[in-house]
C-alpha cells in the first residue's frame, strides 16, 4: 500500500543501522532525504508507518543479525499489514533474489546508490517497482544534507565505493567504484557542523586516503578541512596502507588539527596470506610504513583489523600474524574470523580452516591485543593529554568522558565549569586496556 500523504500527513519512519561508520553516515543521509520529503522519525518500530533496516554484508554473522531482526519485525507487519518494511544498503545489493525468497512480504529494496529515489520508491504501490539496486558510478550524494546525530563529533563521508578488490571482501561488489565527493560539498557540510557546535570531524571512506576529486587528493582535503574555523580535531577512517602517500603523511605531521591516530588495517602478518588476499603489500613494506609514520608523527597511536583463518592460513602463517602484532604493538585491534563471501575471488577457494580452529586463533589474537593495549595504556600513567569532552562517562556517577588526541577514552571526575565540546588537560592516574582513568591537570 502506498503512503497516502493526505490521510497521513507525516508518516513516521523507524531506521535501524548495521555495519560500519559509512553505513551509519548513510543512514544520516537517508534520514535527511526522508525528512525533506515530509516524513518524521519514529523512536520505536511499534510507532512507525515505515521501518527501514540499513544492512551490512561484510560477514555472514552481519547478515544473520539482519535476517534475525527481520523475522521479529515480520510479526509486527503481520499484525499491521499496512506497515511498510524495507531493506537498504549492502546486503540488498547482492542478495536480492534470496532476500525475496526468504521474505517475500518485503515492501522495498534499495541499494547504497538509490537513496535519492527513496521517497519516490516509498510512494510506489507495487513492490516490484519498489526495488532499486542499480549502482551508479556518479552518485556521491553531494549537496544532500545529512541529518547528523547530535554530539561533539560528526562523521562525514568523503568518498564512496572501493576499487581494491581484496580477495575476501564483498565491499567493491556492494558499493561499486571509488568516487570522491566534491571538496565544496564536504566543506559546506563541515562548516555547518562547526556552526552547530561540532568540534571533531571524522572523514570516511573504505579507502579514504585514495580520495581524489579532479586535482585534489586526500592530503589537500585534510588541509582544506583543517582551515574550517571551529573544527578543532580531524580524523579519518579507513586508510589503505598502499595509499599512504607522502602528501597524506605530511598533512598529518604538519597540520595540528589532524590528530595522531590511525586505523591501519593489516589483515595478516604472513606474506603468503597477504599475497593470496591481494592486499598489495608485504609485511616488510607495512612495517616500513609504520616506521615512516611513527618517525613523522610523534605519539602516533595505531589500531588495525585482523582476519584469522583465511583460505590456506596454516599454523606458521598464524604465528606470523601474532609476531607482527608484537612488533607493531597496536593500541587496539579488531579481529574477525574469516567468513566466505559470495561473489568475492576467494569464494571459490572455499574454507580450509575449521570453525573451531578459527575460534582458537581469534581468542589468541584477542588475548594478545588485550595484553598489549593494557601495557601501552599503563605506560601513559603520569602523562598529560588534552581531552575533547563528550559528556558523562558511561560508568561511574559524576565522571566525564572524552577522547585524547590518540582517540583513547579518558574518564575523570566532573567539574561544574566543564561542558561537552570543551578541551581540557588531564593527567593519567591509572589505566585498563580500554580506558585511561585521569584527573584534571594543573
Ligand atoms: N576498507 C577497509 C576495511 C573494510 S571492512 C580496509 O581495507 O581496511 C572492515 C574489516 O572487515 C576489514 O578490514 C577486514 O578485516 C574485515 N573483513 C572484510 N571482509 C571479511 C571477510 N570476508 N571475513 C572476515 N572479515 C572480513
Ligand atoms: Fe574491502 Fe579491501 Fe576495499 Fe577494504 S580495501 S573495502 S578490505 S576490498
Ligand atoms: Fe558492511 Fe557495507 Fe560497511 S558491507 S562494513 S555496511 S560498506
Amino acid at each position: 500500500m502506498p503512503i497516502d500523504s493526505e490521510a497521513n500527513p507525516q508518516p513516521r519512519v523507524y531506521l535501524e543501522t548495521y555495519g560500519c561508520q559509512m553505513n551509519i553516515a548513510d543512514s544520516e543521509l537517508v534520514a535527511g532525504v526522508l525528512r525533506r520529503a515530509g516524513y518524521s522519525s519514529a523512536a520505536r518500530p511499534e510507532e512507525a508507518d515505515v521501518i527501514l533496516l540499513n544492512t551490512c554484508a561484510i560477514r555472514e554473522h552481519a547478515e544473520d543479525r539482519v535476517l534475525g531482526r527481520l523475522s521479529d519485525l515480520a510479526r509486527l507487519k503481520h499484525r499491521r499489514p499496512e506497515l511498510r518494511l524495507g531493506l537498504l544498503g549492502c546486503m540488498v545489493q547482492n542478495n536480492r533474489a534470496s532476500l525475496l525468497e526468504k521474505a517475500p512480504w518485503l515492501d522495498l529494496l534499495a541499494g547504497p546508490d538509490s537513496y535519492r529515489r527513496l521517497p519516490e520508491l516509498l510512494g510506489r504501490a507495487r513492490f516490484d517497482s519498489a526495488v532499486d539496486v542499480r549502482l551508479d558510478r556518479g552518485e556521491t550524494y553531494a549537496g544532500l544534507a545529512p541529518e547528523h546525530a547530535d554530539g561533539v563529533r560528526a562523521y562525514v563521508t568523503v568518498m564512496r565505493g572501493c576499487d581494491r578488490f581484496c580477495a575476501f571482501c564483498v565491499v567493491p561488489y556492494v558499493r561499486g567504484r571509488e568516487r570522491g565527493v566534491p571538496p565544496e560539498a564536504i566543506l559546506d557540510d563541515v562548516r555547518s557542523l562547526a556552526a552547530r557546535g561540532v568540534r571533531e570531524v571524522v572523514l570516511l571512506g573504505q579507502t579514504v586516503n585514495a580520495y581524489r576529486h579532479e586535482s585534489a587528493g586526500f592530503g589537500d582535503l585534510l588541509r582544506m578541512v583543517a582551515a574550517v574555523g571551529g573544527i578543532e580535531r580531524i580524523r579519518f577512517t579507513s586508510p589503505h596502507p598502499c595509499d599512504m602517500s607522502d602528501a597524506v603523511v605530511d598533512a598529518m605531521a604538519s597540520e595540528p588539527k589532524v590528530k595522531p591516530y590511525l586505523h591501519l588495517p593489516v589483515q595478516s602478518g604472513s606474506d603468503r596470506i597477504l599475497a593470496a588476499m591481494d592486499r598489495g603489500y608485504t609485511v616488510s613494506e607495512y612495517l616500513a610504513l609504520v616506521e615512516r609514520l611513527r618517525a613523522a608523527i610523534p605519539g602516533l597511536a595505531l589500531s588495525t583489523d585482523i582476519i584469522v583463518g583465511f583460505h590456506g592460513e596454516d599454523e606458521s602463517d598464524f604465528a606470523a600474524t601474532l609476531a607482527l602484532m608484537r612488533t607493531v604493538g597496536y593500541d587496539s585491534a579488531f579481529s574477525f574470523k574469516y567468513s566466505l563471501r559470495d561473489h568475492t575471488r576467494a569464494f571459490r577457494l572455499g574454507d580450509t580452516v575449521s570453525e573451531a580452529e578459527k575460534s582458537r586463533r581469534l581468542t589468541e589474537v584477542i588475548a594478545l591485543q588485550e595484553e598489549t593495549s593494557l601495557a601501552r595504556n599503563r605506560a601513559l600513567c603520569g602523562r598529560e593529554f588534552e581531552v575533547l569532552i563528550e559528556g558523562p562517562a558511561r560508568r561511574g556517577a559524576g565522571m566525564l568522558a572524552g577522547k585524547t588526541p590518540q582517540f583513547k577514552t579518558a574518564v575523570f571526575p566532573a567539574a561544574d565549569s566543564i561542558r561537552p565540546g570543551d578541551l581540557v588537560t588531564v593527567r593519567v592516574d591509572s589505566a585498563t586496556a580500554h580506558t585511561l582513568h585521569c584527573s584534571l591537570a594543573g
